[in-house]
C-alpha cells in the first residue's frame, strides 16, 4: 500500500538529457493529437511508412461484386494479409472476425448504388463507428460531380468535426464520375480539396502521366486504389509506379479479390510497397505462390 513515507526523491536520472520528443513520420500527420496518431500508425507500418489496405466495400453500391459474392471464403483469408481492411459496417459484423486485429478503414458514408446517380449519400452515427473501434472513416467526396459535389464535401466536413471528436482519422475517397478524365490536373485538384476539408488521408487513382504532381501537391499521404481488373504484371507495375511517384500506400480490391491467386497478389504488393520490389520481382513473388497451390 502506497503512503507518504515510501515517497523518496528520484535519483535526477536524466538531468542535463533533454526529454526525448520524436517527430511523426507521416505526411501532414505531425501536429494531430494522440488517438489520431496511433490509429494511423496501425494502418502505416511506422518503419516504411507505409500501407497496403485490402478495400471490399464494393457491395455497398455494386451490390455482389464478382470475387465478393462469399466474403467468408474469398476475404477472410486475405486479411492476414493486408495492413487494414477497408469495408462497410455490414460486413464487419456479418462476415469478418473481431479476432483479425487489423485496423479497420469503415466505410462511413452510405447512398445511392449504380442503379441511379452515384453520390447522393448520408453519414452514419459517430457512435457506431466507435462501437465498432473504426481506425479510419471513408467518405466519398465527389469533386466535380454536377449534382452531389457540394452535399459529398459537407459529408466530409461533417466526418473530420465528427471523428477529430473521438481521434478517428478520416480517409476522404475520391469518386471519379465517368464523363470527369482522370488526369493529373483533376486528381490533383480532388485529393487537394479532400485535403484542405480536412482529410487525413486520401484515397484516388493513379495516372499515367504526372502522377507526382498529384502526390507532391497533396499534404497528406495518398493511396491508390486499383480500379478494373487488369493483368497482374500490370496492377503490380501500376502500384509500383504509384509508390515510387510519392503515393504511400494501395487501398486495392478487385486487383486483388478478382485475381487466380489473390494471396500472390497480397504478398507481390506487399514486396513492392514495403520493401521497395520492383514490379518484376513483385510478379515472380506473384508466380511463385500462384505455382505453389
Ligand atoms: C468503392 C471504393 C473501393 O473501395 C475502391 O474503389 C477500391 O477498390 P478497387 O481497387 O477495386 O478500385 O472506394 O466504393
Amino acid at each position: 500500500m502506497a503512503d507518504n513515507d515510501s515517497v523518496r526523491i528520484g535519483k535526477g536520472v536524466g538531468i542535463g538529457t533533454p526529454q526525448k520528443t520524436e517527430g511523426y513520420f507521416l505526411k501532414g500527420s505531425a501536429h494531430l493529437e494522440w488517438g489520431m496518431k496511433d490509429r494511423l500508425s496501425r494502418i502505416f507500418d511506422p518503419k516504411s511508412g507505409r500501407t497496403v489496405m485490402l478495400a471490399f466495400d464494393h457491395g455497398y453500391i455494386m451490390g455482389p461484386t464478382s470475387g465478393l459474392e462469399r466474403m467468408d471464403l474469398t476475404i477472410v483469408p486475405l486479411i492476414e494479409y493486408a495492413d487494414c481492411v477497408m469495408c462497410t459496417r455490414g460486413t464487419l459484423r456479418q462476415v469478418i472476425p473481431p479476432t483479425c486485429n487489423k485496423p479497420i478503414s469503415l466505410r462511413y458514408s452510405a447512398g445511392s448504388t449504380i442503379l441511379t446517380y452515384l453520390n447522393d449519400e448520408c453519414l452514419m452515427d459517430i457512435r457506431e463507428a466507435v462501437r465498432l473501434n473504426a481506425s479510419l472513416l471513408a467518405v466519398m467526396v465527389a469533386v466535380g460531380d454536377q449534382k452531389h459535389e457540394g452535399d459529398t464535401i459537407r459529408n466530409l466536413t461533417r466526418t473530420v468535426d465528427l471523428g477529430t471528436r473521438f481521434g478517428i482519422p478520416t480517409l476522404g475517397v475520391n469518386a471519379v464520375g465517368k464523363e470527369l478524365k482522370r488526369d493529373a490536373r483533376y486528381l490533383s485538384l480532388a485529393a487537394r480539396v479532400a485535403a484542405e476539408n480536412g482529410a487525413h488521408v486520401v484515397k484516388t487513382y493513379y495516372c499515367e502521366e504526372d502522377f507526382e504532381m498529384v502526390t507532391n501537391a497533396c499534404p497528406v499521404p495518398i493511396v491508390i486504389a486499383g480500379g478494373k481488373k487488369l493483368p497482374e504484371k500490370d496492377a503490380l507495375e501500376m502500384a509500383y509506379r504509384a509508390i515510387d511517384q510519392g503515393a504511400s500506400g494501395v487501398d486495392m480490391g478487385r486487383n486483388i479479390f478478382q485475381s487466380d491467386c489473390p494471396v500472390g497478389m497480397m504478398l507481390a504488393v506487399r514486396e513492392i510497397v514495403h520493401n521497395g520490389a520492383k514490379p518484376e520481382q513483385a510478379y515472380a513473388v506473384y508466380e511463385e505462390h500462384k505455382n505453389r497451390k
